[in-house]
């Protein structure tokens, strides 16, 4: 079956055109994107939350195809999303319950339905994303690799930027005859090839710091690393010549000017070989950090008794969504999350002063993100000790009674 392959490439293909062949996820009932696209959809339930700062947040409780087809009739909202984050189930056949003991949500789809409904809100996501904007969506081994081929599909392979291996637990005591399952993965794509990118870092630990900055600075104590002074290629002008006398190695020149080479050895940044060779002084002051890897092992979900949590099942870790949101989009920009569970998501688009916008379908969920929102949150595993009252973080009161009835009666909330 060829479905979703381009009437043009299919012709190609028919002549004979072998090369550069996409690569295609087929199955039965999958549809085309332009029939996706023009869906009907039901009204949804919005809950907006007041403008607090001028900031026009909203919460949205339904299925999220719905409010996402919505949305794109939303001139404030189609073409103008900088960030998604999304988090959806991942066919793991189960039913997930609160800390509480209340139904949060069911996960039994699962094949090609469930590889198909993603796919739809996936599209439309795509066209709410702003030029410039970034898609991460958090899977396990269950659907990861197939989703891969799906957004490579939707998003074009050329802006597939990573494929992140997230540490979610600590190890275990495995029972079972197999390796400890202890990863899930986030994949995380750009609309086009500009995109929003604040790039992130991790801190040194002492053993990396003393490897990568080996030496010490004699006079100031500073710890440094030594870089070639010189790049490849031959220069005609001032860098392709003599500096001290010296003419830079066959095939290369200077990265500096001569003249800011001597302004550099005057403030003792250039180390000078037993043999005469200048090399460059690279101080461990002056690095931001590691450039973060798709390698994530500081981000373990909540299973600290001294943690904060909503009591959500399968709520994130914060700092993970903090860190996203930081890299990925800057202040005032929208942030979306469809599948918003606890709102995590939301809780740190609006600590960093992003604008946002959640959706879920779950009661349990609408109630733990209005909640978290609210400052309401638990220490994990304490069930002594009476619930913290905490500072709020954010005003819902002039929302709060409209959204708890509109939640329990279905009623729609107006836009005001
Ligand atoms: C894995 S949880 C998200 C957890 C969230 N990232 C957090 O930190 O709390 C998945 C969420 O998707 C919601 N969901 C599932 N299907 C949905 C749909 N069709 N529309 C909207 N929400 C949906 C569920 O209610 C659930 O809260």
């Amino acid at each position: 079956m060829a479905v979703g392959i381009p009437k043009g490439r299919k012709k190609a293909l028919e002549a004979g055109d072998i090369k550069n062949i996409p690569v295609h996820l087929s199955y039965e009932g999958k549809t085309d994107e332009v029939e996706i696209l023009k869906l009907p959809y039901s009204p949804s339930i919005k809950i907006r939350e007041s403008k607090k700062n001028d900031k026009d947040n909203r919460l949205y409780q339904g299925d999220n195809l719905d409010v996402l087809l919505e949305l794109l009739n939303d001139p404030k909202v189609k073409g103008e999303v900088k960030l998604v984050y999304i988090d959806p189930p991942f066919a793991s056949k189960s039913t997930f319950k609160s800390r509480s003991n209340r139904h949060a949500y069911h996960d039994f789809m699962d094949g090609g339905q469930y590889i198909e409904e993603l796919r739809k809100r996936l599209i439309i996501l795509r066209e709410l994303l702003a030029s410039d904007g970034s898609i991460y969506v958090h899977l396990d081994n269950k659907m990861a690799f197939h989703m891969k081929i799906i957004m490579d599909e939707i998003f074009g392979e050329k802006n597939f930027r990573a494929f992140i291996s997230r540490r979610k637990c600590s190890n275990k005591n495995f029972t079972r005859l197999n390796y400890g399952n202890i990863t899930d993965y986030i994949l995380f794509y750009s609309k086009n090839q500009k995109y929003i990118w604040n790039r992130p870092y991790e801190s040194w630990d002492e053993e990396n710091m003393i490897r990568q900055y080996p030496c010490v600075d004699e006079k100031t104590g500073k710890r440094y690393k030594k870089v070639p002074i010189h790049a490849p290629g031959t220069r005609n002008g001032a860098t392709g010549g003599e500096w001290r006398g010296m003419l830079p190695p066959k095939g290369k020149h200077w990265q500096y000017l001569p003249e800011k080479l001597d302004e550099m050895d005057r403030r003792g940044e250039i180390y000078w070989s037993p043999t005469g060779n200048p090399r460059r002084k690279v101080f461990f002051e002056d690095s931001k950090g590691i450039p973060k890897s798709d390698i994530w092992l500081n981000y373990r979900d909540l299973t600290n008794q001294n943690t904060e949590t909503t009591g959500y099942p399968t709520e994130k870790n914060l700092q993970l969504l903090i860190d996203i949101v930081s890299t990925s989009s800057n202040e005032n920009d929208l942030v979306l999350d469809c599948y918003c569970g606890s709102g995590t998501t939301l809780f740190a688009a609006n600590k960093l002063n992003r604008r946002w916008i959640g959706v879920d379908i779950g009661d349990e969920a609408i109630k733990a993100t209005i909640k978290r929102l609210n400052g309401d949150t638990d220490l994990h595993g304490d069930y002594v000790n009476k619930r913290k009252q905490k500072n709020k973080q954010l005003t819902f009161t002039d929302i709060k009674e409209q959204a708890f009835f509109s939640l329990f009666t279905n009623d729609t909330t107006e836009d005001s």
